[in-house]
């Protein structure tokens, strides 16, 4: 019997679990699959944690997720065909859910049947190397102490990639008064009330750093981009200039001159794709971005099609994405899917990359997206879903964010699995304090 390894239970391992799953109910013989996660429980970064740095076992803790996060892209974006909204909450819910919601969304869908038992937790895979024939995978069963080795026909790495932080340093920091620290170990924006915040970088963690830390209280934010700038209408108490040069004890200097005390400096520059559990000849190298090399069908691993990658492109498109991929890459594991020659494969992969390397805006990164998607969607059984729909709310979503950062969380988006329209959820985002999953649902009877 064909042995299936996935490593992480995130929502691309999920995706794997719950495409074998659909295939079993058709009556389908799947393979035996073993699912590995380094946490205690599953859902990835969508699985809350307070850690930072170390879990009790002295694992690096993969968390990288905080107390107040909200969707920064319309759920309706990333609605799995096969489960809808409307039917998780019996009820349309608004567009934008805090992290609790969502995560309540992501389990709902697998936690009916036995899903669980393939996954062995607080396991970490350590080593995995083809020996020509097939997969030596060693796994750490962190709470006792155990090693094992088990072979595996294919291996599924679904371990994500925003996890490991990208940490840069500047002059001046081995004497700067405050706190340091990466967006991967933000917790919690009340920290830094009343204080005078740095955020550098400047795409969707720092955007949303500086966000929130001017929610709840911070005196100042002042954001430093490297390269451009965000640009958007920041509320007052934020601002955006241009990189950081050096710090003088707790003054920031900026290269355009701007100078600014400070009290913390949240880097948020970015992850690593990082797989030290791979040898060096199955390692994906890659910077984020949307067409990382070497993935036939940004799946397949070019120079072994027994080891397959989720999720490991830059995001816009992500549940219902991560999907279309796990569902490919179940058919191409089931033989269901043949794939092409060798020469087909590289003209495939390069004729991607290089479209993706002539993009130059947002609206035409969506449209990039979209288009990789629809294409994998047709190559399986996945359900029905309008992506055009998608790839209209996507360039919707855009312009409100231009229009005002402050309240895009405020707009309301239709379903394209269900066709319904979200309600405008009863306290603006900029005041909305608390996003419990119960405070959140509680919306008002009309
Ligand atoms: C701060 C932040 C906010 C985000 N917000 C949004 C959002 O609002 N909307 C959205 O759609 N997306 C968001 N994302 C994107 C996010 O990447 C996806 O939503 C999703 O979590 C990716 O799923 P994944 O399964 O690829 O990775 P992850 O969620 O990272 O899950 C990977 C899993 O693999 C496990 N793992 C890793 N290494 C090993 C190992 N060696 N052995 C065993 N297990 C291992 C980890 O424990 C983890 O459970 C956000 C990302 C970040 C960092
Ligand atoms: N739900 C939410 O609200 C939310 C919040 C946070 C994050 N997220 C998600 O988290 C994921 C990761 O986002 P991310 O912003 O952490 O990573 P990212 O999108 O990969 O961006 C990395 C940033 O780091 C900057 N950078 C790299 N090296 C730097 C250096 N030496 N000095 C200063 N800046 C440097 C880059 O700047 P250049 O552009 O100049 O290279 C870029 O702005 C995304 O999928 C995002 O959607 C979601």
């Amino acid at each position: 019997m064909t042995k299936v390894a996935i490593i992480g239970a995130g929502p691309c391992g999920l995706s794997m679990l719950r495409a074998f799953e659909q295939a079993e109910k058709k009556g389908e013989k799947i393979p035996e699959i073993i699912c590995f996660d380094k946490q205690e429980n599953w859902g990835g970064l969508w699985n809350y944690s307070w850690r930072t740095g170390s879990d009790q076992y002295g694992d690096p803790v993969p968390n990288s997720m905080y107390r107040y996060l909200w969707s920064n892209g319309p759920k309706e974006c990333l609605e799995f065909a096969d489960y809808s909204f409307d039917e998780h909450f019996g009820k349309p819910i608004p567009s934008f859910p805090p992290r609790e919601v969502l995560y309540d969304y992501i389990i709902g869908r697998v936690k009916k049947g036995s899903l669980k038992d393939k996954v062995r937790f607080n396991t970490s895979v350590s080593s995995v190397v083809y020996n020509g024939n097939n997969f030596e995978v060693v796994s750490h069963d962190k709470k006792n102490n155990k090693f094992s080795k088990d072979n595996f026909d294919y291996v599924v790495v679904s371990s994500g990639h925003f996890s490991v932080p990208f940490i840069p340093e500047y002059p001046g920091m081995k004497s700067f008064p405050g706190r340091i620290l990466h967006s991967h170990d933000f917790r919690d924006a009340e920290e830094f009330r009343g204080k005078n915040v740095i955020v550098l970088g400047s795409s969707y963690s720092a955007e949303d750093v500086a966000l929130q830390c001017h929610k709840y209280g911070a005196k100042s934010v002042t954001i430093g981009y490297r390269n451009n700038p965000m640009g958007f209408k920041w509320p007052s108490g934020v601002k955006e200039v241009h990189y950081l040069d050096r710090l003088e004890e707790n003054k920031a200097i900026f290269k355009d001159g701007h100078e600014q005390e400070a009290d913390a400096i949240i880097l948020c520059s970015g992850y690593l794709h990082h797989f030290p559990f791979l040898t060096e000849e199955l390692k994906l190298k890659t910077r984020n971005r949307l067409y990382p090399p070497k993935l036939y069908k940004g799946v397949v691993w070019q120079d072994n099609h027994k080891l397959l990658y989720l999720g490991m492109q830059d995001q816009f498109h992500t549940f219902n994405m991560f999907d279309c991929q796990a569902w490919y890459a179940r058919d191409v594991i089931m033989s269901k899917i043949k794939l092409p020659s060798k020469s087909e494969i590289e003209k495939d992969i390069n004729k991607w990359v290089a479209l993706e390397e002539k993009l130059e805006n947002p609206e035409q990164m969506i449209d990039f997206q979209t288009e990789y998607t629809k294409e994998l969607h047709e190559l399986s059984n996945y359900p029905k879903i309008d992506f055009e729909l998608i790839r209209k709310h996507f360039k919707e979503w855009e312009h409100h964010k231009v229009e005002n950062i402050m309240t895009y969380r405020n707009k309301s988006f239709s379903s394209p699995v269900t066709g319904s329209v979200a309600p405008v959820h009863h306290t603006p985002w900029a005041s909305a304090m608390d996003d419990t999953l119960k405070v959140f649902l509680d919306q008002p009877k009309k």
